[in-house]
């Protein structure tokens, strides 16, 4: 039987107009511009400040903007796959609030929960959907409101997130070109090194939780460096092994934006030169399920048809992985 391939057809995205800058963190916590630059990259980030709209909001336009694109209606969506640790409830999923928010009529959706490597868990899903036949069309979202978790009173993690959204459009391909292979990692982080201590069931809501500040993202910033390089590292150069790929071969390194040092390791490894690296973490800091998306949205015009494209991810959980593809928009 001949298997189907699942291309990206339409990017979107949405960024908040509000920008915070490291000059900006400044007044807040005892940091400075020169330390954030330095150790992460990061020059400024977007912050969604409207208290009215969440994550939902974000990713419905990022949604819109990809309908706009591909010049289809809402209805002809057949599944929406929404990646994000900033729901907007526990339940009802976002997917569904955004389903409804586009008018997606006829597509089933649901929240997929890997942090940051929630994108690329979510492109893989969908790709199976449409790889099987079970779907034409499915919507990809990561979106992610990281200041709603945020303790701006503790610099060593409110300096390393903004928000924001992207999504993209997957549909079958009628070439070569689509997505080819794919690999995720998981090791459950029993240690806590990187979570949202309390609003779930093992500590749900209480004066007490607020008062200790655990419904702010808490990390041990050290280990989750080491593993992140390691294993960011490590999986892509796994998938570019498996694929026969040289690093001539590889057009473009679509990485997870959450340090440039763990980027720039992860492409030495690969062999690539810097020029090959997507890397935007300057304007938006670590956007958590949207930094790819928003890598391929910045980028977009710059691909070209058949580009061999290596995206990769670390995030919490431990999650990691690395997915290989072939540009197939003209
Ligand atoms: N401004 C100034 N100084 C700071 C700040 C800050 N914002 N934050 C920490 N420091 C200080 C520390 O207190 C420490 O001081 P000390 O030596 O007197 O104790 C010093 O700077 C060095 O701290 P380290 O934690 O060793 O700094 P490091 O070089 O590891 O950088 C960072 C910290 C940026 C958090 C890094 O560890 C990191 O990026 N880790 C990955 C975390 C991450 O990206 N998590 C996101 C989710 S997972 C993912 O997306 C991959």
């Amino acid at each position: 039987m001949e298997v189907k391939r699942a291309k990206i057809t339409a990017v979107g995205h949405y960024l908040p107009e509000d920008r915070m800058t490291n000059h900006d963190l400044e007044k807040l916590v005892d940091t400075n511009d020169e330390w954030i630059r330095t150790r992460t990259g990061i020059e400024e980030r977007r912050i969604l400040k409207d208290p009215d709209k969440a994550t939902a909001f974000m990713g419905t336009e990022a949604a819109k903007e990809v309908l706009e694109k591909r010049g289809i209606t809402a209805e002809e969506i057949d599944l929406i796959i929404l990646a994000t640790v900033t729901p907007d409830y526990l339940f009802p999923a976002t997917a569904c609030l955004v389903q409804k928010n586009i008018g997606a009529k006829n597509a089933f959706a649901f929240d997929l929960s890997a942090a940051c490597s929630g994108f690329l868990y979510a492109l893989s899903t969908g790709s199976m959907y449409i790889e099987s036949g079970r779907a034409k069309k499915v919507m990809v979202i990561g979106t992610d409101k990281m200041s709603s978790i945020l303790d701006y009173s503790d610099r060593s993690t409110c300096i390393l997130f903004g928000d924001g959204a992207g999504a993209v459009l997957l549909e079958e391909s009628e070439d070569e070109t689509g997505i080819i292979d794919q690999k995720h990692y998981v090791e459950g982080d029993t240690e806590c090194s990187l979570y949202q201590p309390a609003g779930g069931s093992q500590n749900p809501a209480t004066e007490e939780t607020v008062k200790n500040k655990l419904h702010y993202l808490q990390q041990d910033g050290r280990a989750v460096f080491k593993k992140a390089t390691i294993g960011m590292a490590d999986v892509s150069l796994e998938i570019m092994k498996r694929n026969n790929l040289e690093p001539e071969d590889v057009a473009w390194l679509v990485p997870h934006q959450a340090n440039l040092r763990i980027i720039d390791a992860t492409a030495r490894r690969m062999g690539l030169s810097t020029e090959k690296v997507m890397i935007n973490i300057n304007k938006y800091g670590n956007t958590t399920a949207a930094t790819i998306p928003l890598c391929l949205y910045d980028w977009q015009d710059r691909l070209n048809y058949g580009d061999n494209l290596v995206l990769a991810a670390f995030g919490g959980g431990f999650t990691w992985g690395a997915i290989y593809l072939k540009w197939g928009m003209k």
